[in-house]
């Protein structure tokens, strides 16, 4: 296996390492992923996060159990438990259908490997694209609201949402960036926050309660978010609050975009009501854990609903920007994202 780097994503000596989002911005520690146990692991804790980047992740590990000497049953059942890792997100489960088309070729383990690689060049690309066409939809001047972490983080590039507000940045029509710090896990104000920094593009951090009274006062252009799963009728699961901000942009005429790639499509899933949405722990909402400690505020006997993700109706959407352009409401309603 060649060596790799991307943001998040490292192979040297032939093993996988992960850069752990959970450590992040206080410490850059990368934690290696050899096994199949181990990387699941790194997924629940989300140190490996992202909807792209869980597919690749799990692409990549499988390609290198392979190498090790893996032989096809073993790599069936461990890509039966990588798919399983988490539901929302269908990234992983359409890049292991690519994994299993290259397990079922003869040659499968060099086949496994190119295919994990071709998938990274591929999301790179894929992200290149997105921020093309939706740097073209930001106006001069613009301060955009975004929730979660959708960067180079959660890519193998520079990110999908994220990546458009880089570009829009580059090209000099951000004014300020309104980060969501995204509760219960602070993807924004851990993640999104170290990587506009670390961009050089100027943003103010909020809690999420905030957006209303921002968008009242006419201080948000427009919202960009990215997806874990779009339906065929152009329903969005992404990061829990995604729905909210969608209403209320709705309320305040505030453009609202979900920019995604391909692999992000799931023609068969018919609406949002059919894709499945992870629920977690109790103690992610009765209190905060990171490399700072721990805290919990709740009572200890508190019961919790904590759905890691939420549906956004297509009707809220102003327009999808993917690798292949901008979908607007009309094209989603002429069935451009059925199974063709
Ligand atoms: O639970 P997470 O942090 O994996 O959730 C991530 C999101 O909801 C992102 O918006 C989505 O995966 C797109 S990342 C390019």
């Amino acid at each position: 296996m060649p060596s790799l780097q991307t943001t998040s994503l490292r192979i040297a000596d032939n093993r996988l390492f992960i850069l752990d989002q959970q450590a992040l911005p206080q410490e850059k520690r990368w934690l290696s992923a050899d096994t199949v146990d181990e990387l699941v692991g790194h997924i629940h804790a989300l140190r490996v996060r992202g909807a792209p980047l869980i597919g690749l992740s799990a692409s990549l590990l499988l390609a290198l159990l392979a190498e090790r000497g893996a032989n096809r049953d073993e790599l069936a059942m461990a890509l039966e438990t990588l798919r399983a890792a988490r539901p929302t997100a269908v990234n992983l489960m359409n890049n292991l259908d690519r994994m299993k088309q290259a397990l079922a070729q003869e040659e499968y383990a060099q086949t496994l490997m190119a295919e994990a690689l071709h998938l990274i060049e591929e999301d790179k690309q894929l992200c290149d694209n997105i921020a093309q066409a939706g740097s073209s939809l930001v106006k001069a001047g613009s301060r955009l609201l975004t929730h979660c972490n959708t960067g180079g983080l959660a890519t193998a590039g520079v990110g999908t949402a994220l990546g458009v507000i880089a570009l829009a940045h580059q090209q000099g029509k951000v004014a300020n960036v309104w980060v969501d710090e995204t509760r219960p896990l602070l993807q924004g104000g851990r993640l999104t926050a170290w990587e506009l920094g670390e961009l050089g593009v100027p943003y103010q951090l909020i809690t999420d309660s905030m957006a209303a009274s921002l968008m009242a006062k006419g201080q948000v252009d427009a919202v960009w978010v990215g997806a874990d799963r779009i339906a065929a009728n152009g329903d969005v699961a992404n990061k829990i609050g995604t729905y909210s901000l969608a209403v209320l942009a709705k309320f305040h005429n505030v453009p609202f975009y979900v920019a995604a790639p391909q692999t992000t499509l799931d023609p068969h899933c018919p609406n949002g009501d059919a894709i499945p949405i992870e629920q977690r722990s109790q103690a992610e909402v009765t209190g905060v854990s990171g490399s700072f400690g721990a805290v919990q505020w709740a009572p200890t006997d508190a019961q919790v609903y904590n759905p890691a993700f939420d549906v956004t109706p297509a009707a809220l959407i102003s327009a999808w920007v993917l690798d292949s352009g901008i979908v607007t409401p009309a094209d989603v309603a002429n069935g451009i994202f059925q199974p063709g």
